[in-house]
């Protein structure tokens, strides 16, 4: 069935940002997934409209150790402990012969300098790739694994690069505009959420010529004990000792989503955003775009599903654009912006729980909720469901916030809304 879909034709969705044309607007993230000749044949074969090459580091990568990374399902969370970047002249080749080979995804480096030269190392990176054929390039300001893995730990480190950098306005703002003043292709700027400044850091990226913000990568956070009775066992596999993560993966979307919203928000409509952080379905890519993405970064789920997922997703993704009238997934970007607001804006609607008595099964689970002085167990009387003292569960609406906590602790789905009782004088704390 696979073998008999054209992708070419199944991953078409065109899209035209910072000057260049993209089959689609889905790029392979800067990562494991885009380290060799054969990854790009890949990913151009599955349809993918950009690939960033894994992190190239010159001089040589500082801290580059065989990878160790783990895949928790459950919580859908993607940590790693040690990865490797590469070296400049081998990323170099994987794009001039991976120009020469793709057909429709759009290349892309992942750079960061880190040696004597300051600023004038940065150009000549950015150059090279340019020489090489890129159609863009991609500043690494995002990389926790390397100098800021180091920093949080309050030991001080000589070298500076990645997430240790994206925090910091001005010095993106330098290294953006030096590089645009030499080099003609588009330059993403990769920014890092950690130090809670990245609309900042995207507003001084754009402002000193970024053609587009990448955002985000990973954040980095210590994974739970994996098994309690043996605290010192490590969660991540052949290694010896308990790492700082790296995080990435579905769980981080929430926070992800608000990173792009920040982005779009602080700059308005007329730059352009790359969106990363647990993309890994149709309906995340239209939430991504909602929130102020033109493309979207997917690492994580290449790394769990491979690269031919694609087609499927878009096939699902079209098929919802045409049942609802839009041309593309462009025509959404921003749609959520006017409907976020802040705890000071929100509109909020008034309504008590009530218990819907033939569904209750007498669980007491609404009972204990923490918060809530309005549910009490009362006498089951004729219902079916009641519990084996004969009780189920009852709102007392004058005591009702409409929090909402039972609707959703409720395994049987008892709970409804109803109006406030017209002599309730005041809403209860
Ligand atoms: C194992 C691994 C290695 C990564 N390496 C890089 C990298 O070299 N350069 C970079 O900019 N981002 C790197 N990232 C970050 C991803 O490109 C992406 O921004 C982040 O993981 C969030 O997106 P996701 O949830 O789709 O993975 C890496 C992520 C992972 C999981
Ligand atoms: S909405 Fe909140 S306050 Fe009202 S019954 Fe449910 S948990 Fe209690
Ligand atoms: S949680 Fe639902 S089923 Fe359980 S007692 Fe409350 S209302 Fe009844």
């Amino acid at each position: 069935m696979t073998d008999k879909i054209d992708r070419f034709e199944a991953t078409h969705m065109p899209v035209t940002v910072a000057g260049i044309d993209f089959h689609n607007p889905f790029c392979v993230g800067s990562g494991p997934t885009v380290k060799t000749i054969d990854m790009l044949r890949q990913i151009d074969r599955a349809g993918w409209g950009g690939a960033f090459i894994k992190l190239t580091i010159d001089p040589e990568p500082y801290i580059s150790r065989i990878p160790r990374y783990r895949w928790q399902s459950k919580e859908k969370l993607h940590s790693f402990t040690l990865e490797k970047r590469i070296k400049l002249d081998e990323a170099l080749r994987i794009c001039e012969q991976g120009k020469k080979d793709v057909k429709v995804t759009k290349i892309f480096s992942n750079i960061s300098y880190d040696g004597p030269d300051g600023i004038k190392g940065w150009i000549r990176m950015a150059k090279a790739f340019e020489d090489a054929g890129a159609d863009g390039n991609e500043l690494n300001m995002c990389c926790p694994n390397m100098s800021f893995n180091v920093e949080v730990t309050g030991e001080t480190i000589e070298h500076s690069t990645g997430a240790s950098m994206g925090q910091h306005p001005k010095l993106v703002a330098e290294i953006v505009k030096a590089i645009k003043a030499e080099t003609k292709i588009p330059l993403f700027v990769k920014l890092t959420p950690e130090g809670g400044r990245i609309a900042e850091a995207a507003k001084a990226a754009y402002e000193a010529g970024a053609d587009v913000v990448s955002s985000v990568g990973n954040r980095v956070g210590i994974v739970s004990v994996p098994d309690i009775e043996r605290p010192f066992g490590n969660p991540q596999h052949l290694q010896k000792d308990f790492g700082i993560s790296c995080l990435s993966g579905q769980w981080l979307k929430p926070l992800a989503l608000l990173d792009v919203y920040e982005i779009r928000k602080v700059n308005g409509p007329d730059f352009s955003i790359c969106g990363y952080g647990g993309m890994s379905h149709w309906k995340d890519y239209i939430e991504m775009t909602m929130v102020g993405a033109d493309l979207i970064g997917i690492c994580t789920d290449t790394i769990i599903r491979g690269y031919d997922f694609l087609w499927k997703e878009l096939v699902k993704l079209k098929d919802y654009l045409r049942r609802h009238d839009y041309r593309s997934l462009n025509d959404m970007r921003d749609m959520l912006l006017p409907r976020v607001k802040t705890a000071r804006d929100i509109e909020i609607e008034q309504a008590v729980a009530h218990v819907v008595s033939d569904k209750c099964i007498g669980c007491e689970k609404c009972i204990s909720i923490g918060q809530c002085y309005a549910i009490k167990m009362v006498d089951g009387k004729g219902w079916e469901g009641k519990n084996k003292k004969g009780m189920i569960a009852e709102v007392n609406p004058y005591n009702c916030t409409g929090c909402s906590t039972c609707f959703d602790v409720c395994p049987t789905d008892c709970f409804e809304w109803q109006p406030v009782p017209k002599d309730r004088k005041k809403t209860p704390v």
